[in-house]
């Protein structure tokens, strides 16, 4: 038994591949807990080790079902309750985040909310991974780590030696975080949310005889890379590639593909 301020990293059951790889990764064993479900279908969880003054993480993404959100709070609570030292959320996907402002009257910002039940739960410090705008981290007031993939794509495709490849926004957010963080050709595609479907307005820059590279953080239904990568291949863009974080894959989206 560990007693005193090991680490120790538990996965709640959004993406247990995942944090089973992180554990891998770390070469150390996932901790172990237990779930259970009340027969109306509220979640329990007990921590089946002792946890009293360890250094904490905590992997579950917030992708729907909203049941992962709620487990991931019985687990900070849980673990609060059993005396951790710190307790480190690592949300790979933080879901609701698309609502990040007040854009039309009597709406949440659901971002916000989510940053403070997090916070209120008892979580010392949150890692994140391509937030769907990087202003969220400042929705916390405990830390939080915003990690990026942008890099890790670009590098990827640099490595495939594609000649004239440009990078293509899907929208301006994204255009901004690419503008920060390189020095290469870009173009935007300007889109319009239309209910729960979205309508491509324009394309901003040349496209033509370009091989296009068009990073999103989100994948859900599908439609923003289909008709991007429609609007792009109307321009006479030549070879398209597409890469993105946050495969939720919702709808029949694969199907689609
Ligand atoms: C939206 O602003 C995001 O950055 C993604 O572009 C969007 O969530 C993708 O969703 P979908 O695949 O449903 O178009």
């Amino acid at each position: 038994m560990q007693i005193g301020n090991g680490l120790k990293i538990f996965s709640g059951n959004a993406n247990r591949p995942l944090a089973q790889g992180i554990a891998e990764k770390l070469g150390q064993p996932l901790g172990k807990i237990r779930f259970k479900r009340f027969i109306d279908g509220e979640i329990w969880v007990q921590y089946d080790e002792n946890i009293r003054g360890c250094d904490l993480f905590i992997i579950q993404p917030t992708n729907p079902p909203a049941e992962n959100l709620i487990e991931l709070l019985i687990m900070i609570d849980a673990a609060r309750r059993a005396s951790a030292k710190r307790i480190t959320t690592v949300i790979p996907y933080f879901g609701y985040a698309r609502q990040d402002r007040k854009d039309q009257p009597r709406v949440s910002i659901t971002a916000k909310l989510i940053a403070n039940i997090i916070s209120h739960a008892g979580a010392d410090r949150v890692l994140t991974i391509d937030l769907h705008t990087p202003q969220i981290q400042g929705f916390f007031d405990i830390p939080m780590d915003h990690l990026a993939t942008t890099k890790i794509f670009t590098d990827y495709f640099r490595q495939k030696g594609i000649k004239d490849l440009l990078l293509v926004a899907p929208d301006l957010g994204r255009f901004k975080i690419f503008a920060e963080t390189f020095n290469v050709p870009m173009a935007l595609v300007i889109k319009r949310r239309v209910g729960n479907d979205i309508e491509i307005q324009g394309v901003v820059g040349d496209v033509k005889s370009k091989n296009c590279l068009l990073i999103d953080d989100i994948l859900s239904s599908g439609n923003t890379l289909l008709k991007g990568v429609a609007a792009l291949r109307h321009l006479g863009a030549n070879d398209i590639y597409v890469a993105c974080t946050h495969a939720l894959l919702s709808d029949h989206t694969v199907l689609k593909l």
